[in-house]
């Protein structure tokens, strides 16, 4: 299986346009706008946390982060240098780490805050899968919380080559294995954290979502944490929040 990562971080370290600027242009400004939200929501940032952004690639998350709490000390790693190399053409201020998110050369009880938002889905085996997560709770403090975005199996599934888990037909390098809302849960257990979140984003179509602009976003927020049944059927992600020692 280290094939399969070693060719997805050739297609990353190829890629003309990174994760983040292919995410906002081709999937539209609010819907990345009810994405973030929902991350920084989950994170409950209260100003000055030592934060990692694990699998940050072009530094989306961590702009996002940083405008809003500019106090806060940002981390970001990336297994590519090249879309670590754009977060740096960025103005923010944040230490960049090229690693994969299997073996983050971090001291232990490091961080506050861990998120990683669309990475682990795409590590092609269980054990890969859970080595991350139980990274991420290494290098958190006591009490810290981890926020992971996954794509959702109720919502994705024609999109990849198998079914469950395979190549994306529209990018045959790159791998997931798509989630069900309680194997999520089940893996951040199994890695020892506390989930005390766990729902879908982004659910409504994107035409809506960019047409009906923040009346959209606040809907999507809404379905998200009102109808979480709901949003585990139409949700394109799957966001689960961990607590580490909240057991
Ligand atoms: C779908 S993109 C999401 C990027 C970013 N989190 C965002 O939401 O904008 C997945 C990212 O994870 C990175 N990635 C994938 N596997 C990784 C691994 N094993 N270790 C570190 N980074 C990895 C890729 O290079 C890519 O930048």
């Amino acid at each position: 299986m280290e094939h399969i990562k070693r060719m997805q971080r050739l297609f990353r370290e190829k890629e003309k346009e990174p994760f983040g600027s292919f995410q906002i242009k081709v999937m539209g400004r609010w819907w990345n706008e009810v994405e973030l939200k929902n991350v920084l929501n989950a994170l409950a940032i209260k100003g000055k946390e030592k934060i990692l952004d694990a699998g940050c690639a072009d530094g989306r998350l961590l702009e996002y982060i940083y405008k809003k709490f500019p106090l806060c000390e940002l981390y970001g790693t990336d297994f590519a240098l090249n879309p670590i190399r754009q977060v740096l053409k960025k103005n923010i201020s944040a230490h960049l780490i090229c690693a994969d998110v299997s073996e983050l050369p971090i001291k232990d009880l490091f961080f506050d805050l861990v998120a990683s938002v669309e990475v682990i889905f795409m590590l092609p085996t269980h054990e890969q899968r859970i080595k991350a997560l139980t990274e991420f709770y290494r290098v958190l403090k006591e009490k810290g919380s981890v926020v992971i975005t996954v794509d959702n199996y109720n919502t994705w599934f024609e999109e990849i080559d198998g079914g469950k888990e395979g190549f994306f037909k529209s990018a045959p390098d790159l791998y997931a294995y798509l989630y069900k809302p309680e194997e999520l849960k089940k893996d951040l257990e199994e890695a020892g954290f506390k989930v005390v979140k766990l729902t879908g984003i982004n659910n409504l179509p994107r035409k809506y979502l960019n047409r009906f602009k923040k009346i959209g976003v606040l809907l999507d927020l809404f379905i998200s944490n009102f109808f979480k049944t709901l949003s585990f059927k139409r949700g394109a992600y799957l966001l689960a929040k961990g607590i580490k020692g909240g057991s």
